[in-house]
């Protein structure tokens, strides 16, 4: 489907979360103010945000060796050596855009913004520990949207939250995540036995193949040298033994997958970074999907999506929802990449009731 190329635009004018990279930053203007390059990413699919698309679709045909200067500009594929952005970026992409207007087109309409960011495995272990804090129960857990279902693996990564450690510190995963107030959160340690871990997703990508795993890191700003690295550790540790996800739209599949889920048994129910993914005339409907998980069992729900806040330390953010059987509220303000989480105190006021 091509969208209306000023509904693009204006997604390039307000696009937020890409100041760490100096290079997309400067791109977001380059595509703006040129008309070609806004219905180039026009091709892009219903409901998914045009400046991940397009720039993913980029720095995927670059990492798979497209031969062209504008490599020279992404750390990702020419490393030390890539030079800073100047005033030949912006005609490089362009042209790079022009001469590969094909495959990126064709990469528009099939691929979705799937970036699995482990730093987000917080928001699961969080949960975890929350409801191992509300009952001794084994618990069944849930991500929608879970892309490749790396987050679903929040029990086999090592964190280093807030200055002390928690979780299988043996692990090549590593997550540092800076959090003023820790003492606000439970103990990360001490989590429940998962009963059955399963991930819903429009279209998982497959570990096993390479070009799954280059979009998966094409997703990843060209100076990311960390989240990288890091995607690539838990891409091989969850490799071995992979989560079960499920292919297909929250809304459509989401109430039978609730139905497997054991009558009585306490769930965790984890969004990150997907609504903002489902076409807002969908939303409403993703939203009761996500609620029917409820029906069956005391369900705790955690949402880290675009809501934007202001954290107790003033900086902006967006909030972390928590639902329970009480009702919504916001238990924290975080970086959307997780760099950083502040926990407010109404993280210690959830009831595990059905
Ligand atoms: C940006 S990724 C986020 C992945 C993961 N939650 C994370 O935070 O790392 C969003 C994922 O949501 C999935 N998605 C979007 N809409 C969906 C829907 N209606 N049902 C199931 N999955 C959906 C996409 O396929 C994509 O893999």
């Amino acid at each position: 489907m091509v969208r209306d190329i000023r509904t693009v635009a204006e997604a390039f004018r307000t696009a937020r979360g890409f100041d760490s990279s100096p290079l997309y930053s400067h791109l977001l203007t380059v595509v703006v103010n040129d008309e070609t390059l806004l219905e180039l990413a026009a091709r892009t699919r219903h409901g998914q945000q045009p400046t991940f698309a397009l720039f993913g679709a980029v720095h995927y045909l670059l990492l798979r060796g497209a031969p062209d200067p504008l490599a020279e500009y992404y750390p990702s594929v020419v490393g030390d050596r890539a030079r800073p952005v100047d005033r030949h970026t912006g005609p490089a992409f362009t042209r790079f855009c022009e001469a590969y207007s094909t495959p990126i087109a064709s990469l528009l309409s099939t691929r979705l913004v799937q970036t699995n960011h482990v730093q987000r495995a917080l928001v699961m272990r969080l949960g975890l520990a929350l409801l191992r804090r509300a009952s001794p129960a084994p618990v069944c857990v849930v991500e929608v949207g879970c892309s490749a279902g790396l987050n679903l693996r929040a029990d086999r990564y090592a964190f280093s939250v807030g200055g002390a450690t928690f979780g299988d510190r043996t692990s090549p995963v590593r997550i540092r995540v800076e959090v003023p107030e820790a003492a606000l959160l439970p103990d990360l340690n001490q989590l429940p036995r998962i009963a059955d871990a399963i991930g819903v997703d429009l279209d998982p990508p497959d570990l096993t193949e390479d070009d799954d795993r280059r979009w998966l890191r094409a997703l990843i700003w060209p100076e990311n040298s960390h989240q990288a690295a890091q995607l690539q550790a838990a891409l091989d540790v969850v490799a071995t033994d992979p989560p079960r996800v499920l292919r297909g739209n929250a809304i459509e599949i989401g109430p039978d997958v609730a139905a497997t889920l054991p009558h009585g048994a306490p769930r965790l129910v984890v969004h990150t970074a997907a609504r903002i993914h489902v076409p807002a005339e969908q939303r409403p409907a993703f939203d009761t999907a996500v609620a029917a998980f409820g029906a069956g069992g005391p369900m705790l729900h955690l949402a880290l999506e675009d809501d934007q806040r202001t954290a107790p330390s003033g900086r902006p953010g967006v909030g972390l929802t928590a639902t329970d059987a009480t009702g919504s509220r916001t238990i924290a303000v975080a970086d959307g990449h997780l760099a950083w989480l502040e926990p407010l105190p109404a993280m210690n006021d959830l009831q595990l009731r059905w």
